[in-house]
């Protein structure tokens, strides 16, 4: 696990969006996975900044999102659907077939899970997976346990993320939906090289337990350091208990 200091979270996101764009300019048609939150907001401002300046093309990307709500359908202002086209999919007109999502509204979401982990397969496998981090230490949706699924498969979300996703849901953690649809950690584990953007006070915990172990379904992210290709972009209040004992 290789981890990079930046002095602010801006700078994380930027060197975030530089690795991208040269990562698609190597392979236009990249296949990446991608995470929703506060954290990468500024990433995908900054990718799509450097795409309408004709730094890059990203029009032959694929893409898949790590996770959705459950019950949630793509128009509902909460879903990771709804972030993913405001933030990023709209702005760099990304034909719909390119990017995958897990669907919220699936009349069978086990099979929409199995579904997805095809799609995947199909596509020859993630290249690049870029990953925030919950102050819990879950990665995508999978949630601080005794045990964790390997593929993609429901979750039921912990208090402690509904509360952090409330705001999708008119800062009520109530509405939040209890269940959600996610990418396993062995999915995660599958891509090529990971990258995964930490920043601010509330992550220093988990980024800690992250690097120093020990593998533990109790810190989902521990299990990261399995992967022979991972990189850690954090600002210096994520990185702030890494010199802790
Ligand atoms: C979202 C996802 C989550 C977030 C994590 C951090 O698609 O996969 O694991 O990366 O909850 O979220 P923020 O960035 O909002 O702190």
């Amino acid at each position: 696990m290789r981890l990079t200091l930046f002095a602010t979270a801006r700078d994380a996101a930027d060197s975030l969006a530089r690795h991208v764009v040269a990562f698609v300019r190597e392979k236009p048609d990249l296949v990446l996975g991608l995470p929703t939150g506060r954290t990468p907001i500024r990433f995908y401002r900054e990718l799509v900044r450097q795409a309408r300046a004709g730094a890059v093309d990203l029009g032959r990307l694929v893409t898949f999102n790590l996770d959705e709500f459950l019950g949630v359908g793509p128009r509902h202002r909460g879903s990771y659907r709804f972030y993913m086209e405001r933030h990023f999919f709209r702005q760099i007109g990304l034909p719909g077939d390119r990017a995958n999502f897990l669907d919220g509204m699936a009349s069978d979401p086990r099979g929409e899970c199995e579904r997805y982990e095809r799609a995947i397969a199909a596509f020859g496998g993630i290249d690049i997976q870029i990953l925030g981090i919950g102050g819990n230490g879950h990665i995508g949706f999978n949630e601080p346990g005794s045990w964790l699924e390997v593929r993609t498969h429901i979750v039921e979300l912990r208090p402690e993320t509904r509360r952090a996703n409330a705001l999708l849901f008119d800062g009520d953690p109530v509405r939040v939906p209890r269940e959600a649809l996610s990418m396993g950690v062995g999915t995660i584990l599958g891509a090529r090289r990971i990258l995964m953007l930490a920043t601010g006070k509330e992550k220093a915990r988990a980024v800690a337990k992250m690097v120093r172990g020990p593998l533990t379904t109790d810190v989902p992210a521990s299990l990261l350091q399995l992967h022979a290709d991972v990189e850690v972009l954090l600002d210096a209040a994520a990185a702030s208990r890494l010199d802790r004992a």
